[in-house]
């Protein structure tokens, strides 16, 4: 690889990376910003593409990633954004691992996705396979509730996931559409099973549509029928997957008390993959597009503290220096998978495209795409 582009990198991710892990690690500050040269090289590879490639950013990604982003959003916005888009022959995803299929999934067979690196995966997304969700399936057939259920899937999930779902009466839905995708699934069902984020699916259920937590319950995929007894399943309206995401689940109440000590007056704005005592404690609550918008929106000498992902506080700081944003913990914290894509990574993957070697392409099987476009179509024309 490193012959062919005449670039000096050890590509992590590619094929095995068994010197990494998955999920989050807090490393502190980040590694000093790429080298310039690499810049031109981005943005000399992206000119000589010219119309045949699309880049999409993740609002996660870092500063030296999200500059060459053609169009940046949250997984929803970005998965619509690669659907409209026909005409290109390469999306690069700046994102994860199920972003990049979700994109496939929803472009034309001639359109090709590219991950710029292999294990900028998910630790959430991981938290529930395709096994264990056909096994719970079956718990839940044998219990004579499946035919209840309507499953629905947080976008953050594997495409097998989504395509399970698509099978079963079910649909995707994102943190910007949780409550509609829902309201939608209770008028198919008397229960849903939500997967794979217990955090979203809760905060939802009780904090917007009035459930109680006694409504839910978890089901832990490690423990036999997922440690529920049947009573608990004819009882529960929302079957929780034991799934979380790392980031947003370092935030505690005690960051909330925290800050609010610090910075009298503060807001605090959370992602609802926060725990449910930090949902509760905190002042309002919304997909990293809402806490963009709140944002612009809010009076200049305002002060907030967010609970999101680092790079993308650290940008909002950056871009609205009349207002005083902080990062809700103490800790310095960032999606290391979302991470993953860097410069180095970026412009390997954009040369070799332009050397007419499509690398790290994501592509999902035709019946797998065929039934989580199902699910994901189902999302797209919610009201
Ligand atoms: P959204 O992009 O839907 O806000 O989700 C946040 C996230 O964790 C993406 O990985
Ligand atoms: Fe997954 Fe959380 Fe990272 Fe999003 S922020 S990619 S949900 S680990």
């Amino acid at each position: 690889m490193a012959a062919q582009t005449g670039l000096p990198l050890y590509v992590l991710g590619r094929d095995a990376d068994p010197h990494s892990e998955k999920g989050v690690d807090c490393p502190g500050e980040l590694p000093p910003a790429s080298d310039p040269e690499l810049v031109e090289r981005a943005r000399k590879a992206k000119e000589a593409l010219g119309d045949r490639l699309f880049v999409l950013g993740h609002h996660y990604q870092r500063d030296e990633v999200i500059q060459f982003a053609d169009v940046t959003g949250d997984s929803f916005k970005l998965a619509q954004q690669a659907a409209a888009r026909p005409g290109a022959e390469f999306i690069v995803f700046c994102g994860v691992h199920f972003m990049a299929e979700s994109a496939d999934i929803l472009t034309t067979d001639a359109q090709k996705v590219v991950l710029p690196d292999l294990a900028a995966g998910c630790s959430m997304a991981d938290m529930a396979t395709f096994d264990q969700v056909e096994e719970c399936w079956e718990a839940l057939e044998d219990a004579g509730l499946a035919d209840q259920v309507i499953p629905v899937t947080y976008m953050n999930s594997s495409a097998d996931i989504k395509a399970f779902c698509g099978r079963n009466g079910g649909a995707v839905c994102t943190s910007s559409n949780a409550r509609r995708a829902l309201d939608w699934a209770f008028e198919q069902g008397r229960k849903v099973l939500f997967l794979p984020d217990q955090h979203l699916g809760r905060n939802t259920a009780v904090l917007e549509m009035g459930m109680s937590l006694d409504d839910c319950v978890v089901w832990n995929p490690h423990r036999p029928d997922g440690g529920l007894s049947r009573e608990q399943l004819e009882r529960a309206r929302m079957i929780l997957w034991r799934g979380h995401c790392s980031v947003h689940g370092r935030f505690t109440a005690e960051s909330v008390d925290d800050v609010r000590e610090r910075i009298p007056g503060v807001n605090v704005l959370v992602h609802p993959e926060c725990r449910h005592e930090v949902v509760l404690k905190a002042d309002h609550v919304g997909s990293t597009e809402h806490i963009i918008k709140t944002l612009e929106a809010a009076p200049a000498g305002s002060s907030w503290a967010i609970g999101t992902e680092l790079n993308l506080v650290k940008r909002l700081a950056q871009t609205f220096p009349d207002k005083n944003i902080s990062f809700l913990d103490r800790t310095v914290c960032y999606c290391s998978t979302m991470n993953r894509i860097d410069l180095p990574h970026l412009v390997w993957a954009l040369e070799s495209l332009v050397l007419g070697d499509v690398v790290n392409q994501i592509t999902v099987d035709a019946d797998t795409t065929h039934w989580a476009k199902v699910a994901l179509d189902r999302m797209l024309a919610l009201p």
